[in-house]
């Protein structure tokens, strides 16, 4: 059935509030009528304006770009502004907060905690011992457009939190750095700007908290939004590790 036929669509969306004292997680269930190219985060807008005021769940742009609608639909790690309901052919629609963060309340996590430890962990930052200061009259260096495409497209994270909550290893090991760790460690080892050698890249990722604990597994792949190349940067970066030393 298609999405212009205005089917009844099924949420069951995970409810559950830690700051309110004796509250129990719990499955909600809320019915609505499907409308021509509607999105999750759309079908959340009208059950809370509908049925549920309290409904807590993030957003910013709607457009796919500040990362903050990450959640586990029907299964699967994915941002609601760019799920369409008439993906589901069931019409019937599970919605649970990304695991792996903080839970604030219902479907809202947060993921800035978590990526803000993860970018001091992995020193995520030029570094440039022959520039302490940085003035506004210096002009940017030049850089060639190839390497400056290759930057570009490894740090097109949006910080959604998707291939985290999608790692098995993650969640089994709470230290395991996770895929957006190593996206971010790849797109510094292209920076020429950046004065890193492989061993110091060592001490922040060369261990089974970093890219030698990863098994594999691809639900970062699978499940990235941006698609950014996680499967062939883990395995690069892993090889580069096992060099050193
Ligand atoms: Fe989201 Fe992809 Fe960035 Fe992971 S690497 S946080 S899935 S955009
Ligand atoms: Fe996890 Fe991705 Fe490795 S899902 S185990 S970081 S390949
Ligand atoms: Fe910004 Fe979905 S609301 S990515």
């Amino acid at each position: 059935m298609s999405s212009e036929s205005g089917r009844k669509l099924k949420f069951n969306i995970l409810r559950y509030d830690p700051q309110t004292p004796g509250d129990k997680p719990r499955m909600e269930t809320f019915e609505i009528e499907e409308a021509p190219v509607m999105t999750v985060f759309i079908a959340l807008n009208e059950i809370r304006a509908k049925y549920a005021p309290a409904l807590q769940y993030d957003f910013v742009c709607r457009a796919g770009i500040c990362g903050s609608c990450g959640m586990v639909i029907n299964g699967r790690p994915d941002l609601a502004c760019r799920t369409l309901t008439s993906k589901f052919p069931e019409g019937e629609i599970s919605l649970m907060p990304l695991p792996a963060f903080e839970l604030i309340g219902d479907l809202s996590v947060d993921t800035g905690k978590f990526m803000r430890a993860m970018t001091e962990r992995i020193e995520g930052w030029i570094h440039d011992e022959t520039k302490d200061t940085v003035s506004l009259d210096q002009l940017e260096a030049r850089m060639d457009p190839d390497t400056a495409d290759k930057i570009y497209e490894l740090d097109r994270c949006i910080e959604c939190g998707c291939c985290v909550s999608a790692c098995g290893t993650k969640r089994m090991r709470e230290d395991f750095l996770g895929a957006v760790g190593f996206m971010k460690v790849a797109r510094f080892e292209v920076d020429p700007r950046d004065q890193r050698t492989d061993a110091d890249y060592y001490d922040l990722i060369g261990d089974d908290d970093g890219v030698f604990g990863c098994m594999t597994l691809l639900g970062c792949e699978d499940t990235c939004p941006k698609d950014l190349p996680h499967q062939s940067r883990i395995a690069y970066l892993r090889r580069k590790m096992a060099q050193v030393r």
